[in-house]
């Protein structure tokens, strides 16, 4: 007997969102139109003027013609394991429990919440933040803990805010920094009182450093493991940012802390690691090279974001209504926007009248009451210019 029944999908993805490629749906039906679509909306160097450094794509080259296709170990290749580890090493980091190279960063978050976190039980996000993290929890039926970052102190972290949300329920707090969307960079005082709580409730605490090289103004970034050296840490980072590579997929999570208030997580963190086998063997060849070789690209992309960054943060802090925190590092900006509906309207009508995607402020989560658009700085002036004028129209 054969039945028609709808094929209803699990409970658990009901609530996951992610507004980033969402309203490229939208997008994509404009461009279908014959229409002019400008993208603002997606942190993807490589859509841009950006490319992947020659000598990560000639190593990758390599380890494919040498065979390289096979599985490999879980955790990662020895030399890029080594090559992670001397740089953690180098970056001050002094209690490595493991390294594992991971498919992006984002398998590593997925693993970490996975092997930490039960149903009902929750975990601190910046809010306004990147969105993997609450999709993944909804996922593992678990709860998003938002904190707010203060807007009118710079998008830091509101420490006071992180206090009072902890409960005996939550088990770890998650430091973007620095932050997508807003490019802001924690300080070091916020980032040692953050450790403060995180010891004082056992927290383990989640470093998502991702954009860690990618700093303007000569600002230095400070890495959290770094604060908290016998605390429960991870670190997430990869060559999807700084290394301008996000298509090979290719991240690692580096667990520090005291060996045994650790041991659990760290076991049950390889064991899922060990279940999904192991990561793109070929890309690994990239990372020793990305690691220690030649880092011009660093200083020619921050030269290029410098200039990007001030022409958009000019142009919407002359608009009406606006206001935009100039960001430190990454490549986004966050302003707060003049608009009578709501943000996701907003974001909507710049799309459907003027081409341009953006993503509304909601899809990072912000304060009741406020409005946002994430704009993403990698596009070049002109593109930047013309997008500036369409929002200003489109305000008007
Ligand atoms: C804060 C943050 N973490 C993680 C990721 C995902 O990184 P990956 O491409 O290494 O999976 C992103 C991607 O935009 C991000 O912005």
């Amino acid at each position: 007997m054969t039945t028609n029944r709808p094929i209803v999908a699990a409970q658990r993805t009901r609530n996951v969102k992610y507004a980033i490629r969402d309203i490229v749906v939208l997008a994509d039906e404009i461009k279908q139109q014959g229409r002019e679509v400008l993208h603002l909306n997606i942190g993807d160097p490589i859509k841009f003027d950006f490319a992947t450094p020659d000598h990560l794509i000639e190593a990758i080259h390599q380890g494919m013609l040498e065979g390289d296709t096979g599985y490999g170990p879980s955790h990662g290749r020895a030399e890029a394991v080594a090559a992670i580890t001397a740089e953690a090493k180098r970056k001050g980091f002094e209690q490595i429990n493991q390294v594992c190279v991971t498919t992006g960063a984002s398998e590593g978050i997925e693993l970490a919440l996975t092997a930490l976190v039960n149903p009902g039980e929750n975990v601190l996000l910046p809010t306004p933040g990147y969105p993997l993290y609450s999709a993944v929890l909804s996922k593992l039926q678990a709860e998003a803990n938002p904190y707010y970052l203060d807007e009118a102190n710079g998008w830091q972290p509101d420490v006071a805010d992180i206090e009072a949300k902890i409960n005996d329920k939550t088990r770890a707090l998650v430091v973007i920094n620095p932050n997508n969307p807003t490019g802001s960079l924690s300080s070091r005082e916020t980032l040692q009182q953050i450790v403060e709580l995180a010891r004082q409730h056992n927290l383990v605490i989640f470093a998502d450093e991702i954009y860690d090289k990618i700093l303007f103004d000569g600002a230095t970034h400070v890495p959290l493991a770094t604060l908290a050296q016998d605390h429960p840490c991870i670190t997430f980072n990869g060559l999807s940012k700084s290394y301008l590579g996000p298509g090979l997929r290719c991240g690692w999570s580096i667990l520090t802390g005291d060996k045994e208030h650790c041991a659990d997580f760290t076991d049950a963190f390889m064991k899922m690691a060990r279940a999904r086998l192991c990561s793109n063997s070929p890309t690994q060849w990239a990372i020793k090279p990305a690691l220690e070789g030649d880092q011009s690209h660093l200083e020619d992309m921050i030269n290029r974001l410098t200039v990007r960054r001030d022409l958009v943060v000019d142009r919407l802090n002359a608009m009406p209504g606006f206001s935009c925190v100039k960001p430190t590092g990454a490549f986004y900006v966050f302003p707060t926007i003049a608009a009578n509906a709501s943000d996701w309207d907003f974001g909507l009508g710049l799309l459907r009248e003027h081409g341009v995607v953006t993503v509304p402020g909601t899809g990072f989560g912000q304060r009741e009451g406020t409005k946002h658009l994430r704009i993403v700085l990698l596009p070049p002036e002109p593109i930047l210019e013309k997008a500036m004028d369409l929002i200003e129209k489109f305000a008007r």
